[in-house]
């Protein structure tokens, strides 16, 4: 079925965590959801901005309910890092189950304040949100944050941010950074728990996924983070695999495109089933 946050994260409470994959282009999408359905785990496809764009908002919201609706799992089709109000406005407009409005950048008054636009624009239309505070290190989809400008979240800014805005999830940097494909910096795992305990109901979520460790994702998911985003490793191997079929002996593309896509297609729901294993409790 297709849900938003709220919904899932309250279906799959004593589970773990929800596995949160940013998609590139259209092939993806059945690749996952197929992939979390043959687990029978919840998941969550996200994308940016750039990535609804290009496949256009209608097709892609379309492709996703159709095939979500006539699932045995719940699905949720969520907008990740989005600064720009408008654009999230159309995004739950059209069909977006889920959004996250990005204000780490900004003073927190007015993360804050733009925040709360978003959560009183989405709850109308039964959308979830997720926020941000503090401030996630590393390049997405274009959008660098230079590592020295990373910033743990502070609780009390956390704890703020939550009840005066109302968001659904929350993103919180506790040492992770996106985009890093070797060896994360350290979890702080004392800063999740402090936070765990200070923001109650709202889903904690993991960014930068690419890199974290076996371990520490399995750790993540039993000291309650709610939805942790894995993007880079999936777009780097979906060209890694394209490439080497396109130059492995014996394969001739040409005759069909399918030949480069499919095991590209099928690396993607391993990647899945990978990580949504580590997530589950
Ligand atoms: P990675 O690209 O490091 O996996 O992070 C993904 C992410 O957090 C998307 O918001």
């Amino acid at each position: 079925m297709y849900k938003n946050l709220i919904e899932m994260f309250k279906e799959n409470e004593g589970k773990g965590a929800i596995g949160s994959f940013n998609l590139h282009c259209f092939e993806m999408v059945p690749a996952m959801i197929k992939a979390a359905e043959k687990l029978n785990v919840p998941v969550i496809l996200q994308t940016s901005l750039g990535t609804a764009e290009y496949i256009g908002f209608e097709p892609l919201i379309a492709a996703v309910k159709a095939i979500a609706e006539t699932s045995s799992i719940n699905v949720a089709l969520h907008m990740d890092h989005c600064k720009d109000i408008d654009a999230l406005k159309r995004a739950i407009d059209y069909g977006y189950s889920s959004v996250m409005y990005d204000g780490s950048a900004l003073p927190l008054e007015e993360n804050i304040a733009n925040t709360k636009i978003v959560v009183e624009y989405a709850h109308g239309k039964g959308v979830s949100v997720e926020g941000e505070v503090g401030s996630i290190g590393g390049a997405e989809d274009g959008v660098v944050v230079d590592k020295d400008a990373a910033m743990y979240t502070k609780p009390e800014d956390a704890l703020r941010f939550a009840s005066e805005t109302g968001v659904d999830a929350l993103a919180v940097s506790i040492g992770t950074t996106h985009g890093q494909y070797k060896s994360k910096a350290k979890i702080n795992y004392e800063l999740l728990e402090e936070l765990k305990a200070k923001l109650g109901d709202t889903g904690l979520v993991l960014h930068g996924g690419t890199g974290v460790s076996d371990e520490d994702m399995r750790r993540l998911a039993r000291e309650g983070m709610k939805k942790i985003n894995v993007g880079t490793e999936l777009n780097k191997s979906y060209i890694e695999v394209v490439s080497k079929t396109f130059t492995a002996e014996g394969v001739t593309p040409l005759t069909s495109l399918r030949t480069l896509l499919g095991p590209a297609n099928d690396r993607i729901a391993e990647i899945v089933t990978e990580k949504a294993t580590l997530f589950r409790l």
